[in-house]
């Protein structure tokens, strides 16, 4: 009962920040995220008889603080395919870990459907869906290339792709501005925001209006209305970030200064925006014939270590079953 599966990493362009309910998960707004085909995560799921307890070895190394997410997403799909044994989880990143790169996102698409394989579970069961989002609120959207759009009705999700890779085809650029792992994670971040931050609230009821007219733009394929409204939703967002009491700083003046970059960039009229997520790398997204320009602009600021290029990319995939 063993198989591997790889996903990618998301950037939301219309961003969840909050929930409405701690212990199942459930995001406080909607959401809508481009897959970012660049970034990578495999990871190989080991169901045995033997073991007498889950373990998940991320980039070779044991995750004892995973510990509760883990084995709540695998006794969930366990529960749903109604077999006992614990697993092996083994997961690579091609991509700094923890740093604001969405690696919860990509890690627990890439367990969640390499499990279900290992385990029999049709793909399409929708359950697969709500036991993603164990593992991270934004989880579920990298289940799907492309364009990924999560909403919310009540305590009930759905998320589904929007559009695929070739329906719009855009680019992403990501300019790694540290290796290090963020100081507080989103998860006890954003709760801390919701009990703290005077914006919190206004930043729940201005967000449908924000998620349905970015939906629009993107079946219009308005990329300069897109833009304009994204940089606006992530920098409302932050402001959240900034006013949560003690403050969620996850900017450097390097993240600035690629934010200020791409401003001007596309002020001077090339197609590409901002989005910065919890923690410090700046997301360029633009149109494929600008992304040279943008990348050759990002690798020029002082302090940026690597700029990270490539399309959109395809939904969580398995690669093996043995
Ligand atoms: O899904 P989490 O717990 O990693 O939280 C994601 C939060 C943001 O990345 C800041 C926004 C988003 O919608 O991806």
């Amino acid at each position: 009962m063993r198989a591997s599966a790889i996903a990618h990493p998301n950037v939301a362009l219309i961003k969840y920040w909050g929930k409405s309910e701690v212990t199942a998960n459930l995001p406080a707004v909607g959401s809508l995220s481009v897959t970012l085909g660049a970034l990578r995560t495999k990871s190989t799921v080991n169901f045995d008889a033997d073991l007498e307890s889950d373990v998940l070895i991320l980039n070779g190394e044991a995750q004892p603080s995973e510990q509760p997410r883990l084995v709540a997403c695998l006794d969930a799909l366990r529960r749903l395919a109604g077999r006992p044994e614990h697993a092996v989880v083994t997961s690579e990143n091609d991509f700094p870990t923890g740093a604001g790169l969405a690696s919860s996102a990509s890690g627990y698409a890439a367990l969640v459907k390499a499990a279900a394989e290992a385990l029999g579970i049709d793909s399409d069961t929708p359950e697969l869906l709500d036991i993603t989002r164990i593992g991270s609120g934004s989880a579920p959207r990298s289940m799907f290339g492309g364009m990924a759009l999560l909403t919310m009705q009540g305590d009930r999700m759905d998320c589904r792709q929007l559009l695929t890779p070739d329906d719009w085809p855009l680019a992403v650029a990501v300019a790694v501005t540290t290796e290090r792992k963020k100081d507080i994670t989103s998860r006890d971040g954003m709760e801390q925001s919701r009990l703290t931050s005077p914006f919190y609230e206004h930043w729940v009821t201005s967000h449908p209006a924000d998620l349905d007219a970015a939906i629009q733009y993107c079946k219009d394929r308005d990329f300069m209305a897109l833009a304009e409204l994204a940089e606006h939703n992530c920098l409302k967002m932050h402001s959240v970030m900034m006013t949560t009491r003690p403050p969620l700083m996850y900017w450097s003046p390097v993240t600035l200064a690629c934010m200020q970059k791409i401003m001007e960039l596309r002020a001077d009229g090339v197609p590409v925006f901002f989005t910065v997520d919890a923690g410090p790398q700046v997301k360029a997204v633009c149109e494929p014939g600008a992304l040279a320009d943008v990348v050759n602009a990002l690798h020029d600021i002082p302090g940026v270590i690597r700029v990270i290029a490539g399309a959109l990319g395809d939904g969580a995939s398995v690669t093996g079953r043995d």
